[in-house]
């Protein structure tokens, strides 16, 4: 499938965006440096901190905390590893039943109730077998990526 250009200057600390590569949602978020911070308290409680899991391999670029080249820029695949359904946005704190308690904000997959952090890890004890893909990609300027 054919490479996909994005141009993120326009998206704002805390914003998230979704283009498409080879039929699949490519969600590309910029986090703002509190929910960079949140990563830090989620590192013990999710399944695999270091994205060292191989069914939806990390590329070496993105095996890191962030998950990511640019520390505010995550480039993640919007499918969940468990049985493909989408995850919706949870950024924020609050109650509902199905999300750990000290809920720092991230994804929530509805279908079985995996979640994620805010770096697409999945937190431990939930279906989904890996940390959300990061597919393939570079910058070709500094607000310009190319994913694929
Ligand atoms: Fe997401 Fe099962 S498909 S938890």
């Amino acid at each position: 499938g054919a490479a996909v250009e994005v141009d993120i200057a326009s998206l704002k600390p805390g914003e998230k965006t979704t283009v498409e590569w080879r039929g699949k949602p490519v969600w590309i978020m910029r986090r703002t440096p509190e929910q960079l911070e949140t990563l830090k308290k989620t590192d013990s409680e999710v399944a695999d901190p270091n994205s060292l899991r191989t069914a939806f391999p990390t590329p070496e670029y993105a095996k890191n905390e962030t998950r990511s080249i640019k520390p505010e820029v995550l480039v993640v695949v919007g499918i969940c590893t468990h049985l493909g359904c989408s995850p919706g946005d949870k950024f924020t704190p609050g109650a509902q039943p199905s999300l750990p308690d000290d809920w720092q904000g991230g994804f929530f997959c509805a279908c079985h109730g995996s979640t994620f952090d805010l770096a697409g890890r999945v937190f431990k004890n939930k279906p989904a077998p890996d940390n959300l893909e990061v597919p393939p990609h570079m910058y070709l300027a500094d607000n310009k990526l190319l994913i694929g």
